[in-house]
């Protein structure tokens, strides 16, 4: 180990009162997390200790100023009992490219690894074994300077906490393309996984929930033309057999699994295209008849389908779940890199692996 952690076990481990059949989305923690405290220029005192509250001080920068970024992935269990990651170094740099555009100080790539294979190694336990189950993994950093005035923080807290969560097989939603609020906008912070962004989504949500649709599909700022995004996740379209995905211009967080879904797609030889997308086009698409399939692509859920879009006065219905093959298949080969079932050929999957055990 390159870095100094150090471990102070739990007296009392949650783990037994936890049904691995029946996880609420959110609401079981693991018993340890791991913290860490950015002053003077660099991360100080990196610990992993019993998952539990802290103190804040009242003029904290984060409640006033909103530094504060996050990232969202998985640990599972191979079906032979192995813990693993999918890609975790994507979200090591992901992290960081959000703390640089929300003026906040990087985690050095090889001290977040270390701290999420040591902390993920020591509450193995914590991983459901179920298929479709894994330990939802929360990394976070925000501004803990006390200081009343909009200035970047001299001050920080990176912390990651988990907690298992069971299989996820969301029915297919319904979307309505938004025409009044936008998530993001070339140049503002939506490249960046910062917590300002979901904040300013609810309002719209909300809206759309009352109106009977699922969830919102994000339009471009400035012509609400261009499609974006699909509530938090990155959105796929299938039209006359081409696979097409907003390409990322600045307001589209680069989403992790719409990367590997790029990936995979590439190897097994479909036609895709990353670009500008217009809510015409699909609606075109649609009248002809070539709409085949949409869906939406990220960690909690590899693959959301889509089953209607609403757009102005027009309400898009997309064919049945059978005639889908694409979103199915991409599910079924990132689920089975993680139960370990598919070959890996890509060196996506990272096996849990620390000494942090053996030095406490
Ligand atoms: C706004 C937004 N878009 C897309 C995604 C999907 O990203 P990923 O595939 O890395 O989970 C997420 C979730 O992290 C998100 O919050």
């Amino acid at each position: 180990m390159k870095y100094n952690i150090t471990v102070s076990k739990t007296e009392a481990s949650r783990l037994s009162s936890v049904d691995f059949d029946n996880i609420p989305f959110g609401r079981v923690f693991s018993d340890h997390m791991f913290v860490a405290d950015y002053q003077d220029g660099e991360w100080q005192d990196l610990r992993i200790v019993p998952f539990g509250n802290f103190e804040m001080h009242p003029a904290a920068m984060v409640l006033h100023y909103g530094q504060a970024i996050f990232e969202g992935m998985k640990a599972s269990k191979t079906v032979d009992g192995k813990a693993m990651l999918l890609r975790p170094e994507m979200h090591a740099k992901r992290i960081n490219a959000s703390a640089a555009r929300m003026c906040m100080p990087a985690v050095p790539e090889d001290l977040f690894l270390e701290a999420l294979h040591a902390l993920i190694d020591l509450d193995q336990a914590w991983i459901p074994p179920q298929l479709g189950s894994a330990l939802y993994i929360r990394p976070y950093m925000f501004a803990t300077d006390e200081f009343i005035g909009v200035k970047p923080s001299q001050r920080y807290k990176f912390i990651i906490f988990t907690g298992p969560v069971g299989p996820y097989y969301p029915k297919p939603v319904s979307l309505i393309a938004e025409q009044k609020y936008v998530r993001a906008v070339n140049g503002g912070t939506g490249e960046a996984k910062a917590a300002g962004n979901y904040a300013g989504s609810l309002l719209p949500a909300k809206i759309a929930n009352e109106k009977g649709y699922d969830q919102v599909m994000w339009m471009d700022g400035s012509e609400f033309k261009y499609i974006q995004e699909v509530g938090t996740m990155n959105i796929f379209f299938v039209i006359d057999g081409k696979v097409i995905t907003p390409a990322t211009d600045g307001a589209i967080l680069k989403g992790i699994t719409r990367d590997s879904i790029l990936n995979i797609l590439k190897d097994k030889g479909y036609q895709i295209e990353e670009r500008p997308l217009a809510i015409d086009e699909v609606v075109k698409a649609h009248e002809a008849g070539k709409l085949e399939e949409v869906f939406g692509s990220g960690t909690a859920a590899v693959i959301a389908h889509v089953a209607k879009i609403a757009y102005q006065d027009k309400e898009m219905v997309l064919p049945p779940m059978e005639e889908r093959k694409i979103g199915a298949m991409i599910k079924e080969e990132i689920d089975g890199l993680r139960a370990g079932t598919i070959e890996d050929e890509r060196g996506w999957v990272v096996a849990v692996q620390s000494d942090i055990l053996v030095n406490i």
